[in-house]
């Protein structure tokens, strides 16, 4: 049932090449598949061939044109055996039918508003045909389909389009070829009545790109945005990367039931069509952010994914960190490095750091699985991207851009491994990186304690840095790992100190390099005592505490040259006030008017940016409060802490704010770009502030702008801001809302996640009634995360209730949901994650909630792998 790394073997016999026979049909479609295949040199005559294969009707099976008596061969619930195949090159010949209109776990070949499309990652293409349906079995795949004209008149699928024409009886058919080898994961294929929009990029060499984006009819003009994110990321691919595009065409698809959130398919990228439509009246700036990224994110897989892709499963993190990464560095160059650092970080820590320092933690890089789709997960995907941020810094940017070029020279047309990523940065820089490699096999966060001392009579500074790496499931044993440590000193008048010399370990300009538990450095040459700035732009994915003071952290905040660390002071000397009051010791006045100062100082500053700024307000959120003190949780605590830090500030700062929101707040025709976008956000945050503080007038400001908004980044905030805050017009405004979206699915999904985040007692039972309601779509992945993966993981409060009224809620919701789609059940049920961390009350009834589902009846793999993880973690 455990699928283990250490068990990989080649497949004994290799696919040369693919041709695919496709008639799709209302309730029943037909595939006719030819293999070619061979043995490989080593495999020993008659070795059965083993192919994978699901919820498949098979209706022949031939081999050579010859049609193979039921004793050749054998199909069970996983696939078909050839008992005994011909000693050199055949062609195996299968006819399956299969049922895309029944298929709503949106594995396979499925209908979504009446479009046939495809998902395949990582085993869906079994769920299409008999096949070796593994990353490292590479093909050329050629695919004939045909389809009512009228049904379906647009036909797509990889790579480039070589014939199409009329059939008799209304249809018609299309072929298209991919001459790029590749795993059955990349397949994909699309037969609907769509509308699109078309445009061309011009790659470096001359290569002339036609570009489409398909959609429903009626949405043309909100894929504009994908359109213009994807030319961007095709040029700042080549300029970046010198990563050119390959086909004639490439394709994007927008369907509205799909498991996450896009995939790379060659040639033809499919997407959840709420990371491509945006107009300004639906969609907020997060989501034009979010679809920026996420169409560059499928873009430059095309390179790191496609061209070069993963041996095996677990080799995920070999595309997916890389590509995050790559994404991220887009994003950064579009938009602004410092802000984007921050959002990333908070994401990281947001959704990675609790997997990682709870029951599920697994290395990036995992040795074992039971279920794959359990493993796309924060740690693959963002922690695998701090990885690699990792190895850019340790190389700089030229030498990471040196690793990279060999990468894509070396390893081209290959599936490949970490192990071989790492080679070509040992390789193209001479440095040792096989201990940096314990990243990616190592799982948990490192835990750093820093203590620094000064000695004035010899003017020496030193810091004394520690590691603790904690036990997680299946590994107590852990290597310190390698801690790239950027930082600065900084005198007295907040400029940077430099020193005379460095001892007790190894020190590049800015950069400490850290490989042991323990590690002692001093600084001569250091006339007064410094205040340290340590892993600027956040330089390792570290949980750090340091003995400075309070006085030093607003120093920092003021002071501190990397903009990421005066952001993070901030943080911190809020976080101490909050911790100190959840601990019983109340903050004095004196400390909530540093902080406020602090502020002030921030928003007044002429050089940081608006976005920034929003950033530099938001104070931690409780659940990032909850994980700093780590045992005994109780969230009303915490809520009630938090609310009341934010009342003590705007107590000072409300005219401040008052000031803030009315300077920001702007009539101008929408734009996404960065310096709007932060305005918008900065106007918002003083909004939030000033409401869940209870200034005088501020909920009344909330709902005009709520009614008077111009676009829908303006509206929702209002929104969330007076459903957060619970205020006297929260009930109604939601309502008005409701009105007003119900006939746009995509902005329903806002309103339901904003029920979902309601803290006030009769939260719970709103989203019941909302769930309950015979009209909600409980198919559709979109509208079921918006409510309930909202719920679980954004709503301490109510899901962590101390009668346990949430946890059963959730745990049932998971139990229903699973006999429909597994996926989405086992992502909701990672909730729980933090389960052990609340005090008793709630771990006692979080138990009972999860024993109850178990005992409750058979579960999907999914759901029963994340569930005895969590229980057993
Ligand atoms: N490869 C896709 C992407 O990151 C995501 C596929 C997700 N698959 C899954 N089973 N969760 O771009
Ligand atoms: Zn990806």
């Amino acid at each position: 049932e455990t699928v283990f790394l250490k068990d990989y073997a080649e497949t004994p016999y290799v696919i040369e090449k693919v041709e695919l026979d496709v008639r799709i049909a209302p309730d029943t479609s037909v595939i006719r598949a030819l293999l070619t295949l061979v043995p490989r040199a080593n495999t020993a005559p008659g070795t059965p061939l083993v192919l994978d294969g699901e919820e498949l009707t098979l209706r022949t099976v031939a081999i050579d044109g010859l049609p193979q008596a039921l004793t050749a061969y054998a199909a069970t619930a996983t696939g078909l055996t050839i008992h005994q195949p011909p000693n050199k090159r055949f062609v195996l010949e299968t006819e399956v039918a299969v049922e895309p209109e029944k298929n709503i776990r949106l594995m396979g070949f499925y209908r979504s508003s009446g479009t046939w499309c495809t998902q395949c990652e990582p085993e869906g293409f079994r769920r299409i045909t008999y096949y070796l349906d593994r990353p490292d079995v590479l093909a050329p795949f050629k695919v004939r389909m045909s389809a009512d004209r009228v049904l379906a008149p647009i036909l797509l699928s990889n790579g480039n389009l070589v014939e199409q024409g009329a059939l008799p009886d209304g249809k018609h058919f299309a072929v298209w070829e991919d001459p790029f080898p590749k795993p059955a994961y990349l397949f994909a294929m699309v037969a609907g009545d769509l509308g699109s929009i078309h445009d061309e990029f011009t790659t470096a060499s001359g290569r002339k790109v036609a570009l489409g984006i398909y959609c429903a009819h009626g949405k043309e003009s909100e894929c504009l945005y994908a359109m213009d994110s994807l030319k961007r990321s095709m040029a700042w691919d080549e300029r970046r990367f010198g990563r050119e595009y390959d086909l004639d065409i490439f394709n994007i698809v927008a369907v509205s039931d799909f498991n996450f959130g896009a995939m790379e398919n060659k040639g033809l990228n499919i997407f959840n069509d709420k990371l491509v439509f945006a107009k300004p009246e639906s969609a907020t700036d997060a989501d034009y952010i979010n679809i920026e990224s996420v169409i560059a994110h499928e873009y430059f897989h095309n390179w790191t994914g496609d061209r070069i892709t993963c041996r095996d499963w677990f080799q995920l993190c070999l595309k997916e960190g890389l590509t995050v990464y790559r994404d991220q560095e887009f994003s950064m160059d579009e938009r602004s490095r410092p802000v984007n650092r921050i959002d990333d970080v908070r994401q990281l820590r947001q959704t990675q750091f609790p997997e990682d320092g709870g029951p599920l933690a697994h290395p990036a890089r995992p040795d074992r699985y039971k279920e794959i789709n359990n493993f796309y997960t924060a740690t693959v995907y963002e922690k695998g991207a701090e990885i690699v941020r990792m190895l850019a810094t340790l190389l700089g940017e030229a030498g990471f851009r040196k690793g990279m070029d060999l990468y894509f020279e070396r390893h081209d047309g290959e599936a490949t491994t970490i192990e071989a990523f790492i080679k070509v940065f040992e390789d193209s820089s001479g440095q040792n990186l096989q201990h940096f490699q314990q990243w990616y096999l190592q799982a948990g966060t490192p835990e750093v304690s820093v203590t620094d001392r000064f000695d004035a009579a010899t003017q020496t500074y030193t810091l004394d840095i520690v590691q603790e790496n904690k036990p997680t499931p299946g590994q107590d044993e852990k290597q310190p790992m390698v801690l790239p440590i950027k930082f600065g000193l900084i005198g007295p008048n907040g400029s940077p100190m430099s020193w005379a010399s460095v001892s007790g370990g190894e020190v590049r300009d800015d950069l400490i390099v850290m490989d042991t538990n323990k590690l002692s450095l001093s600084f001569t040459g250091i006339p007064n005592r410094p205040v340290p700035s340590l892993f600027r732009g956040f330089s390792a994915p570290v949980q750090l505490s340091t003995n400075a003071s309070e006085a030093d952290q607003l120093f920092l905040a003021r002071h501190d040259a990397d903009p990421f660390n005066r952001w993070q002071a901030l943080q911190d000397v809020s976080m101490r006030l909050m911790l100190e009051a959840v601990g019983g010791k109340p903050w004095s006045d004196a400390q909530v008017a540093a902080i406020a100062d602090a502020l002030t100082e921030t928003l007044s500053s002429k050089e940081l940016d608006p976005a920034y700024k929003a950033l530099a307000l938001g104070l931690p959120n409780e659940q990032t409060i909850a994980r700093a003190i780590g045992s005994n949780v109780d969230p009303d605590r915490i809520h009630e802490v938090r609310t009341g830090l934010v009342t003590a500030l705007v107590a000072r700062l409300a005219p401040t704010l008052e000031k803030v929101y009315l300077t920001n707040d702007s009539r101008l025709a929408y734009s996404p770009d960065f310096q709007q976008t932060g305005r918008r956000s900065m106007k918002n945050t003083a909004l939030a502030l000033l409401v869940l503080g209870k200034a005088e007038g501020a909920a009344k400001l909330a709902r005009e702008q709520y009614e008077r908004a111009l676009n829908m980044t303006d509206r929702l905030s209002a929104l969330s801001t007076v459903v957060q805050s619970w205020t006297a017009d929260a009930d109604a405004l939601l309502s008005d809302f409701y009105r007003q979206y119900t006939a746009d699915p995509l902005v329903l999904d806002k309103w339901l996640s904003l029920n979902a985040l309601a803290a006030d007692d009769a939260a719970l039972e709103r989203i019941k009634a909302i769930l309950a309601s015979p009209d909600f779509p409980r198919n559709n992945p979109n509208r079921l995360r918006a409510l309930m993966a909202t719920f679980g993981m954004n709503n301490p409060t109510q899901f962590a209730r101390q009668d346990g009224a949430g946890f059963r809620f959730l745990a049932e919701f998971v139990g229903d949901v699973d006999k429909r789609n597994p996926q989405v059940a086992a992502r909701v049920l990672t909730a729980f994650r933090v389960w052990r961390s609340f005090e008793s009350v709630r771990r006692g009834e979080a138990e009972k909630a999860l024993k109850s589902l178990q005992e409750s009846g058979e579960l999907s793999r999914n759901t029963a792998d994340i569930l005895e993880r969590t229980l057993a973690g």
